[in-house]
């Protein structure tokens, strides 16, 4: 797990132009999703690109835990022999899903769907997330829960269906991660099992499953909305998935590029799926120079490499609809708005709430110790930016990988050093980022 005994703390100040060409890790979304599924495929799948950053490593291991056999062939390529849909062992051990809401929550789906009891467990951040949005849609399909704690947290064990029934469910948020733990739970049921979201989130696990062979098709409901629709029991079969790099790690290189004057960044394989590129959109509503070229796609998944130029940004205000596309971008968004000039509106944030730690009020907090003017109107984060940031503060990480990027994201511009009181978080999702941005030009000491 990442939490270590005795925090390790750092400090980032303002560097030279940052330069050069870089490949982020592999997309967490895609990484957990291409495990779960070689997983519940018959055959081989073969993975290239896998993000190894300890939340994705969770989700091996509880792949193996349930039966399937997963193996690191080579640095970034892996090989699952699945057990097939509705195959899962009743695993001898609990599951930890460390930090990950992700792996804890699809693997609930797919668990339900098996004739098995697993217990599931996480670290401090995850055991205080919210659990019922997931366990809800999941016993209407026939699975239940024992040994759960108070408000539906971890640890907890579910027991999953004998006879799954398919089901037709409207998500009460947009999120991906209930959309997908009804999906991979309906692969066991006969019938179809239908989801309907409001707002659109991530399509990674359709677009999965139509490449594994599930029949699954999307249209639109409503102005912002899908209407998802699978039909169960389907032999899936292994595949080969080449994983892009994930836009919302290169989130936290292209905000440090655009804010360190004279920065010119190349970013390749950068995933450009239209559910994930909010942060792009809004950047460069804000005046940043992103250039896209060598645009390609694979399974569905569109990328391209991504150019990003120092730029001189204003602020702006982002839509509520927009969240889900860039759901996870907020906190490197509000980095950039502080050095922006102007006033930057981010509304409809209410699901920043029950991230990795409260991400609207660790956000506000990141940037208030730091100088910045910043204020939580009801689910709003308001920014007042003046060009450039004071700095110096000492950013609490609650177990945040997220804010701890962001927090030294803003150290490369701001007039005094930022320090984080531990790096640790960050292995779960970017295990190089701090050699990374040092290669790129980063002073982080
Ligand atoms: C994810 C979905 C998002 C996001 C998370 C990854 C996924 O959560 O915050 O980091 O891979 O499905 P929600 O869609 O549940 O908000």
């Amino acid at each position: 797990m990442a939490q270590s005994d005795t925090p390790t703390p750092l400090e980032s100040r303002a560097c030279g132009p940052l330069a050069g060409k870089v490949r982020v890790p592999g997309d967490k979304s895609i990484s957990h999703r291409a495990l779960i599924l070689g997983a519940l495929s018959v055959g081989e799948t073969r993975i290239s690109g896998l993000l190894e950053g300890e939340d994705v490593l969770n989700t091996a291991k509880s792949m193996r835990a349930l039966g399937a056999k997963v193996e690191r062939t080579a640095p970034f390529a892996w090989s699952v022999a699945g057990v097939g849909v509705g195959g899962f062992a009743q695993p001898a051990a609990p599951l930890d899903f460390g930090n990950s809401g992700t792996g804890c929550r699809l693997v609930m789906g797919a668990v339900a769907g098996c004739p098995i009891a697993a217990i599931f467990d996480g670290d401090a951040s995850l055991r205080s997330r919210p659990m019922r949005r997931i366990l809800d849609p999941l016993e209407l399909m026939g699975a239940r829960t024992s040994d759960i704690m108070e408000g539906g947290r971890l640890p907890l064990t579910l027991h999953g269906a004998r006879y799954p029934v398919p089901l037709t469910y409207k998500t009460p948020v947009a999120s991906a991660q209930i959309k997908s733990a009804v999906l991979l739970a309906g692969l066991s049921a006969p019938g179809i099992t239908t989801v309907i979201e409001q707002e659109a989130s991530r399509d990674h696990t359709e677009l999965m499953l139509k490449h594994f062979g599930a029949e699954i098709s999307s249209e639109k409901e409503g102005s912002h909305g899908r209407r998802i629709t699978l039909n169960g029991e389907p032999e899936l079969r292994g595949a080969n998935v080449v994983v892009p790099a994930d836009p919302s790690s290169a989130a936290f290189p292209i905000v440090a590029a655009l804010i360190v004057e004279g920065s010119d960044v190349v970013f390749s394989d950068v995933m450009t799926n239209p559910l994930r590129t909010g942060l792009f959109t809004t950047l460069r509503e804000m005046g940043a120079s992103i250039e896209e070229s060598d645009v390609r796609g694979d399974a569905g998944e569109p990328m391209a490499q991504l150019r990003v130029r120092a730029s001189k940004l204003k602020g702006v205000e982002v839509p509520p609809e927009r969240a889900p596309s860039m759901i996870d971008e907020y906190l490197v968004l509000a980095v950039a708005a502080a050095f922006a000039e102007g006033t930057t509106i981010m509304r409809g944030l209410q699901e920043l709430r029950v991230k990795e730690s409260d991400r609207l009020e660790a956000t506000a907090d990141m940037l208030r110790v730091n100088g910045v003017k910043v204020e939580v109107s009801g689910d709003d984060l308001i920014v007042e930016g003046h060009g450039h940031v004071p700095g110096g503060g000492l950013v609490a990480t609650h177990m945040d990988h997220r804010i701890a990027m962001s927090a030294l994201v803003m150290g490369c511009a701001s007039d005094r050093p930022v320090k984080i009181d531990d790096t640790a978080f960050i292995a779960t999702s970017f295990p190089d980022f701090i050699p990374m941005m040092r290669s790129l030009g980063a002073d982080f000491s």
